[in-house]
Order: C-alpha cells, then sequence, then structure tokens
C-alpha cells in the first residue's frame, strides 16, 4: 500500500507516530537487541523514515560538532575538497558540512533504507552499500579524501574499532579524519578500545592528533537508567606524510 503513498507524505504519517522523546526512547532501546550487524542494519532500515526527526528530539549534535571540529581546522580550498561519509546513514554530516563551504561528498552505509534517503538529498556524488567490518572500503579509495568522516556509529554492535584502520588509508595524505564516540556507561569499554586504537596508530607514524574535543550534553539519555545528557567525544586526526621505506 505504502509505494502508492509519496515519500514526503509517508514521513509525516509515520513521524507523527512516533516523535516524542518517550517514544523515540522506545524505539531506540528496541535496537539494543539487536545482536547481530545484520539484526542491527535492519533496525536502520526500519528507522530510516523517522531518523532525522527522531534525531532530533534526541538534541543529536554529532554531525554539528564533527562539522564544527573540521571546519575550524581545514585550510585547503572547501569548493574542491571531497569528503567520505562513512556510516553515512541519511546524510546529516553532509547537510552541517555544506554549511561550512565544503561541496563534494561520497558516501557509505550499510543500510539500504538510510542509503536511499541520503540519495534523495541529492548531497552526495557517489553512495555505496557497505558492511564496515566484513567488506573492505575500495582500494581504489586510498590516498584519495581530503576529509574521511565516521559519526555516530563507532560503538558496540555498530562499526569495530579496527576499520579506523581502514578510514586512515582512504585519507589523502594532509587530510583529515574526525570520528565521535559515546561516553555513556554502556559504551564506555568501546570509547576505552577506541582511543587505544587512535594512539597506536599515532605511535605508528600514520597520524597526528589535531584535537579532542569532549562534550558533556551530546544526546539525550535513552538508557533505562539514566535521564538527562549523555557525554561525548569528537577526535579530529591528520594523517602523515608516507615515509619513503
Ligand atoms: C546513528 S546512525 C549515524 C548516521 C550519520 N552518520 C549521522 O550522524 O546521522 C549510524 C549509521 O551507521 C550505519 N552502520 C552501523 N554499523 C554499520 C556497519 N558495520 N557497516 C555499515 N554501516 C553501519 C547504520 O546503517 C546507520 O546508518
Amino acid at each position: 500500500m505504502m509505494e502508492n503513498v509519496p515519500r514526503t507524505q509517508r514521513f509525516y504519517t509515520m513521524s507523527t507516530a512516533t516523535n516524542t522523546f518517550e517514544k523515540v526512547k522506545a524505539v531506540i532501546l528496541s535496537a539494543h537487541k539487536s545482536s547481530s550487524l545484520g539484526e542491527k542494519v535492519n533496525f536502520y532500515n526500519s528507522w530510516a523514515e523517522n531518523y532525522d526527526q527522531d534525531v532530533a528530539v534526541l538534541e543529536y549534535r554529532a554531525p554539528s560538532l564533527a562539522a564544527n571540529s573540521i571546519s575550524s581546522h581545514f585550510s585547503g580550498d572547501r569548493e574542491a575538497a571531497v569528503m567520505l561519509d562513512v556510516a553515512c546513514g541519511t546524510g546529516l554530516v553532509a547537510k552541517q558540512m555544506k554549511t561550512h563551504g565544503f561541496g563534494h561528498f561520497v558516501g557509505v552505509d550499510g543500510s539500504e533504507a538510510m542509503l536511499e534517503i541520503a540519495r534523495e538529498s541529492g548531497l552526495y556524488q557517489d553512495l555505496k552499500q557497505a558492511l564496515l567490518g566484513e567488506d573492505p572500503l575500495p582500494v581504489q579509495w586510498v590516498d584519495s579524501f581530503d576529509v574521511v568522516v565516521i559519526i555516530g556509529a563507532l560503538s558496540e554492535g555498530q562499526v569495530q574499532v579496527c576499520v579506523v584502520r581502514e578510514l586512515c588509508k582512504s585519507t589523502k595524505p594532509g587530510g583529515y579524519v574526525c570520528m565521535t564516540t559515546r561516553a555513556n556507561q554502556e559504551n564506555l569499554e568501546y570509547k576505552g578500545a577506541l582511543e587505544l586504537e587512535l594512539k597506536q596508530m599515532e605511535e605508528d607514524g600514520l597520524w597526528s592528533c589535531v584535537e579532542v574535543t569532549n562534550v558533556q550534553d551530546w544526546e539525550r539519555a535513552v538508557s533505562e537508567k539514566g535521564d538527562g545528557y549523555i557525554p561525548g567525544a569528537v577526535y579530529l586526526y591528520k594523517k602523515l606524510p608516507h615515509v619513503a621505506q
């Protein structure tokens, strides 16, 4: 039946059904039951239509916080720069980056329904479906992008920590990699493992840390226990030139 209803109208109809904090919280908590990556991606497929409105209810600020961090350090030609948006979802990060003058975006995500909304935004030159951690990023992307971002997807059950090495590989020497993670109790073990890997890559001479921004009111808490806001962090790294062997 849905096929005959324009997408914008479907969006409105479904959004009014879920768009209160309690209902959004119930939707997110239902995702915590997803044990496999396939289930998680299915969850995003089912959430795609309501995602933008629901994360606005959560006061999800990661895309704008990441864009501010990149923008305050990027000194190149923004119009010409190409950004790889990993786990791009519906395209909220590209939308923010566009307000800072960036104009070229390539996106990757595991969820076809999220990608479909990103496609409709008209912001991306290219969008690919890939399951990070299982499908490698294309080899032709090595040393290709001025900026690589992964926002809102580095957490337990989503994108594994080891994928950050692939993000660094796809970045041009001298380019930037921006990542975010949450710092709520449930994600602290993952965050610790992520920070160890970021540091190890610095010791391996792959990149240098430009800034880490810790934010207290990252987004509204949805866990059964807590309320208020959870903290989170934005990491900005600069890829170092390759050292001749
Ligand atoms: C919270 S959303 C973030 C989307 C967007 N970056 C933003 O900030 O609005 C997480 C996204 O990561 C994608 N994702 C999670 N794990 C993934 C994986 N292993 N491979 C590919 N995509 C994944 C989901 O499909 C979803 O679109």
